[in-house]
């Protein structure tokens, strides 16, 4: 990761040569306090440039003596995701800048839309850059300063922003890792970094797992030298409550195994842990914002390769429920490892409510594109409360339907089910399949293949890794309401 944006907090003016940010309202609308010939003169070059405040629109002017930075907040700006939204945009255009110096002057706005736009700008600012060795390549970096008068660095509104953006950051280098620098005893290693924030990580190997009878999980990573491992990452932050639980899907390469992926594209599958990277980076969030709630994260993970002792076709093998699977294709493989992580996780910590994340199909693409992740449920109100959260935090999701028929699809002659169904509603089937992992708890699959890399950067979030995830988990957990197991659709 690279942040390079260094944001202070000052009463006084920096020195110096810097642009000013002024927040611009619709019609012209000048926000912050400035001397009038100075806003007369603004405002006609605002007009000559035909900048009218709209939200997200900006306009970098020079005088002789000083720089201006023009943003758009349109009618008025909203703490949540529309002060994130013009953060990012304020940080685009200081980037752009010559000088890479901003000072943002007294704005009269709340403290939470302070936060948000911190929180926006600071997530803008992330870039992975870390194999670059030319500079040019490199971003260079871009200083800040917020007046000091309401918010400063101690202040408990930035904190919490300051940890959820370290919780996107990390989500974000996990999936930008490729895979023969990140694979699964090294993401558990970075997972063991987080202790430092008062996680309770534990690490089950091979052996351990292979106790429990995790031959779901274990088929899937035979064929790679790189061994498997299961982390799970404990917060306790709630007195005596049944914790909700995270499972995340965590393949750091998927090649399809034996059942081979075509070459176009493949690289892609780097970012099969997209899953894992969300509950690693909403475990974090969550611990490093001190919630005060009992939230447990466990993650499978697993190279999916093709080799001399990769699972075959056709092979059957016993998950830790005891249920058999027939293995038709080996490239459906994330379902196999989240019927172990999802098993073991309501057996061990009996959770209020489980949440898992996965890059689990391509056909959510076909579906759904890339603008919601498809959610699956057996819970009315956990659906609820995640789709709420899903509003709150931009990263949406929409419910999509299970049910007998679709059940009936993963009948095998020769074992309790086959791992995958027919040729359409792949998603649905697949999620069919998990479904028998859980027992009685509230549980919701989200299938994140189209929301955990970006082609394209947004205000807020880069072109490649995504985070996606991290911010839906720690909303959900803000917004935390008992769910019962009511009907399904
Ligand atoms: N990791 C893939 C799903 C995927 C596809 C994620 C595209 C991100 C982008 C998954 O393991 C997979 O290969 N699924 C198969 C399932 C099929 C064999 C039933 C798929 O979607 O084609
Ligand atoms: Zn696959
Ligand atoms: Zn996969």
């Amino acid at each position: 990761m690279t942040n390079k944006l260094n944001i202070s907090f000052s009463d006084a003016t920096p020195q110096g040569d810097f642009a000013s940010i002024c927040l611009i309202g619709e019609n012209a609308k000048i926000i912050p306090h400035l001397e009038k010939a100075v806003a007369a003169e603004l405002i006609a070059a605002m007009g000559t440039a035909q900048f009218t405040g709209k939200k997200g629109e900006s306009l970098t002017l020079y005088s002789t003596t000083s720089t201006f930075l023009l943003v758009g907040i349109g009618e008025g700006l909203e703490a949540g995701r529309d002060a994130e939204d013009i953060g990012g945009a304020v940080f685009k255009a200081l980037e752009a800048t010559a000088q890479k110096r901003g000072y943002m002057p007294e704005h009269r706005l709340a403290n939470e839309v302070i936060a948000d736009l911190f929180l926006g700008m600071r997530l803008a600012a992330y870039h992975f850059e870390d194999y670059f060795t030319e500079t040019d390549s490199v971003s260079e970096s871009v200083s800040l300063t917020l007046t000091a008068n309401l918010v400063n660095d101690q202040h408990p509104l930035i904190v919490d922003r300051n940890a959820l953006v370290n919780g996107v950051s990390l989500a974000r280098d996990l999936v930008f890792e490729p895979a023969n620098k990140l694979y699964p005893v090294v993401f558990a290693d970075r997972c063991e970094l987080l202790t430092a924030l008062g996680l309770e990580i534990e690490i089950l190997d091979e052996a351990e797992m292979e106790k429990l009878g995790m031959g779901a999980l274990l088929g899937v990573g035979q064929g790679s030298r790189r061994e498997s491992r299961m982390v799970v990452m404990n917060w306790k932050g709630g007195g005596s409550e049944a914790p909700v639980a995270f499972v995340g899907k965590g393949v750091t390469f998927d090649t399809g195994g034996i059942s081979l992926k075509p070459p176009k594209g493949m690289e892609d599958m780097k970012w099969d842990m997209g899953g894992s990277a969300a509950v690693t980076g909403a475990m974090c969030a969550i611990a490093g914002r001190k919630v005060k709630r009992n939230v447990v994260g466990v993650i499978g993970l697993v190279e999916n390769m093709p080799d001399g002792n990769a699972q075959r076709p056709g092979d059957v093998v016993t998950a830790m429920s005891g249920k058999t699977i027939e293995v038709i294709n080996t490239d459906a493989e994330g379902r196999l490892v989240l019927a172990d992580a999802l098993h073991y996780t309501e057996r061990r910590f009996r959770p209020q409510a489980m949440i898992n994340l996965a890059t689990l199909t391509g056909a959510i693409l076909v579906s759904l594109g890339k603008e919601y992740a498809g959610m699956f449920s057996n819970s009315n109100d956990l659906s609820a409360q995640l789709a709420a959260a899903g509003e709150a935090t931009g990263e949406k999701l929409w419910r999509m339907p299970m049910g007998d028929a679709y059940h009936k699809m993963l009948k095998s002659h020769i074992a309790d089910m086959k791992n995958i169904g027919g040729p359409y509603g792949g998603s649905i089937t697949a999620a069919c399949f998990l479904e028998r992992f859980v027992d009685d708890t509230p549980w919701a699959h989200l299938d994140i293949a189209g929301k955990a890399w970006s082609d394209k950067a947004t205000a807020t979030v880069p072109k490649g890794g995504t985070g996606f995830g991290v911010r839906l988990l720690n909303s959900l957990i803000d917004q935390w309401g008992d769910v019962s197991l009511a009907k399904k659709i």
